[in-house]
């Protein structure tokens, strides 16, 4: 899907109240925000409107509370670190649309910004509701989505508010597309896209636009036991999904026809059991013994992945190798991170436990860009169209 739409600069802003969507759905701990990438990702846009003489109102949704009220998932720590980073007060407003809310909102002077509390605090909000979101729309004269990792809802807040406001995209949006838009149109060859995570079912859609794309496509992770089984070996306990095994055995042939390197592991770390401190040993992949489960590459792949990763001149990077949260299970992961931070290619990486592991072993700056989207980024790299997206102004 490729997008022309139009930004923050091609429309004036000054002197306007600018309602801008943000994605602050960050991880928090006992209310503390353990990443603030997403925060921190938005101040270009934040920063650039109130430096115009806008006057901001933020809005995002937080978690999934499900159209209810819960504290448990309000944007007060978000306003907090708001208010840190942009060194001027970002109040919280204690609703969305409510009528103290409005006032606060018609009250916002230019420079200034509110952010507005949990927009799924609100049922109408993931309905997509027209009337909520015209409510929301009337507190501003523009409309800026720049969530990305969202973008990929139709709600009120993400695409439901453009039906009534002039609607541009802020600079997340436009880079996040901007780089892996140029990736699947025109990257820079070899192209190698490696995918792991849990589920084929989860990332056939990906499989399927990428073997269309790709020099090499690299596939590890829970899902490679299922490619397993379908050239007949048997995987032990291992997660596997016995209704996919045809479409695994379809992709293969696809990747065959198309001359598409399609690599598998060729060893792996299995485990007894799916626990942190299971025994563990390693085992080639058309020998994995009953009772064993697959939980990691093994030395062998890391060597045959990072060897094609080497020469690479375009890397897109989406779900770990392995049970990479637990030590005895991360060496995959670790080296595939080490790999594409070698590499010298354009690396993207989607969001989600690849992106954790690489910000974890400090790799952060040597790759490209880390998506701030998981979902978001998969639908993209699928090829489908994004709704926040969608919804915006085009170019002329
Ligand atoms: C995310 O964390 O991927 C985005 O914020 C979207 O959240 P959601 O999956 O709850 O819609």
């Amino acid at each position: 899907m490729t997008y022309n739409k139009k930004n923050i600069e091609d429309i004036n802003v000054s002197g306007k109240k600018v309602l801008v969507r943000c994605d602050f759905n960050v991880p928090l701990k006992d209310g503390v925000i353990t990443s603030d990438k997403r925060i921190v990702e938005a101040i270009p846009t934040i920063k650039y409107l109130l430096d115009q003489g806008a006057a901001v109102i933020l809005c995002s949704h937080m978690g999934k509370p499900k159209g209810e009220v819960n504290p448990k998932y309000t944007l007060a720590p978000v306003a907090a670190r708001l208010t840190e980073i942009l060194g001027q007060e970002v109040k919280l407003a204690p609703d969305t649309i409510g009528p103290e809310t409005k006032a606060m909102a018609a009250a916002l002077e230019c420079g200034q910004a509110l952010l507005l509390e949990n927009t799924r605090f609100d049922k109408r909000e993931e309905k997509n509701d027209p009337e909520f979101a015209k409510e929301l729309a009337s507190m501003a004269e523009i409309f800026v989505n720049d969530a990305f990792g969202a973008a990929h809802r139709a709600h009120a807040s993400t695409a439901g508010a453009a039906d009534y406001l002039p609607a541009v995209c802020g600079y997340l949006i436009q880079k996040e597309i901007g780089v892996m838009g140029k990736a699947l149109s025109d990257p820079a060859r070899p192209f190698v896209s490696i995918l792991g995570g849990a589920k084929v079912s989860d990332k056939i859609g990906v499989i399927n636009n990428l073997i269309e794309k790709v020099d090499t496509l690299i596939i590890g992770g829970g899902m490679a036991y299922t490619f397993f089984a379908a050239q007949g070996y048997s995987v032990g306990t291992s997660l596997c999904e016995h209704d996919k095994i045809d479409l695994a055995k379809e992709m293969m042939a696809k990747a065959e026809a198309k001359g598409v390197k399609f690599l598998l592991p060729i060893d792996n770390r299995v485990g007894k059991a799916y626990d942190e401190n299971t025994e563990y040993m390693d085992v080639d992949s058309d020998n994995i013994p009953d009772g064993w489960m697959g939980l990691d590459i093994g030395a062998n792949t890391q060597k045959l992945f990072a060897e094609a990763i080497k020469g690479a001149g375009t890397v897109v990077w989406n779900g770990p190798m392995g049970v990479s949260e637990w030590t005895n299970f991360a060496a995959g992961t670790n080296a595939v991170a080490n790999a594409v931070a070698e590499s010298g290619a354009i690396s993207i990486i989607g969001g989600g436990d690849s992106a954790a592991a690489v910000e974890k072993l400090g790799y952060a700056d040597k790759m490209t860009h880390i998506s701030t989207g998981g979902g978001a980024s998969l639908e993209f790299l699928e090829g489908l169209e994004l709704p926040g997206i969608a919804c915006l102004m085009d170019k002329e």
